[in-house]
């Protein structure tokens, strides 16, 4: 790794174009939607970058596609300085895998319905890590304590747990290879109030412990002010703001992006723009 690699950001994102197949005609040639437009930013290490917009304007595409869960039709994701759009589709080498996790919106359905809390977490560490036995034990012992998760619910299945516990258990199986980046895909918009401060006091634990990363993707936009570092403000695939979090929501310089702050009441720090 050359300086550059260290003092720059831990990931870099330029000119990002993503479409989707949305049909074949007769003929069965594949017709296409592009739905991310030249997206550009960065995330710098240990801090947390907000991905915000409207349903449908690109938000989990964007987080997908860093996840090199679907392809890249043009521009560049560099991760450490190396691009990963470049690497061939189904070709992720395992130390990216570990880089970078997801956390989803509906633990519910992100978990093994049918594995206890305890056999997530270990299943992953076992996966990534190859741990076994008394080494096993003690690294989810661990992770269970990181995420503030009691082990006697351990035996618990998902169905057995809060929604907040069914989180950590989420949080605690993507940590368990220690990753440098995690995307949170409307992690805690599931969540009541008090269960959301629970957990986004977690994640802020955990980057001060860890030196983590996240790409925050969120329309909760009192909660992005609060835990965001930076913020790109998505509409129809392109940025109408981008930026520090204070000068995005101070300063907005989009009319979109002022609609949005306009539409939520419980906003009193906003200075009024003309
Ligand atoms: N697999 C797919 N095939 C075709 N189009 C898709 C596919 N997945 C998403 N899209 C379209 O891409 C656009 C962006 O979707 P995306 O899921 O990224 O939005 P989003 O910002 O995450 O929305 P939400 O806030 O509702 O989760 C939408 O128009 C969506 O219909
Ligand atoms: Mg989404």
């Amino acid at each position: 790794m050359t300086q550059s690699d260290i003092t720059g950001p831990l990931l870099s994102v330029r000119d990002l174009h993503i479409r989707y197949e949305t049909g074949r005609s007769i003929w069965g040639t594949p017709r296409y939607g592009e739905v991310v437009h030249g997206v550009s930013f960065d995330v710098k290490r240990g801090q947390t970058f907000g991905l915000v917009g409207e349903s449908g304007s690109g938000k989990s595409t964007i987080g997908k596609a860093i996840l090199r869960q679907i392809p890249v039709l043009r521009g560049s994701i560099r991760f450490d300085g190396k691009n990963i759009a470049d690497w061939p589709a189904g070709r992720t080498p395992l130390s990216y895998r570990r880089a970078v996790q997801v956390v989803f919106q509906n633990p519910r359905l992100s978990l093994n319905a049918r594995m206890q809390a305890w056999d997530t977490v270990a299943e992953a560490v076992r996966f990534h890590l190859g741990l076994r036995g008394a080494r096993l034990k003690d690294r989810v012992a661990q992770l269970f304590s990181d995420v503030g998760l009691p082990t006697q619910l351990g035996s618990r299945y998902p169905d057995e747990l809060s929604g907040g516990q069914q989180q950590r258990v989420a949080i605690a199986r993507a940590l368990a290879c220690d990753p440098e980046l995690v995307i949170c895909d409307e992690a805690v918009s599931a969540l009541d109030v008090s269960t959301q401060a629970q957990v986004i006091a977690l994640l802020r634990r955990l980057q001060a412990e860890r030196g983590l990363s996240y790409v925050f993707i969120s329309h909760d936009l009192g909660v992005v002010r609060s835990l965001c570092h930076s913020v790109g403000v998505l509409q129809k695939g392109r940025f109408t703001d981008l930026g520090p979090v204070s000068d995005v929501f101070e300063n907005p310089q989009s009319p979109y992006t002022r609609a949005l702050l306009d539409a939520i009441p419980r906003f009193p720090g906003r200075r009024e723009s003309a």
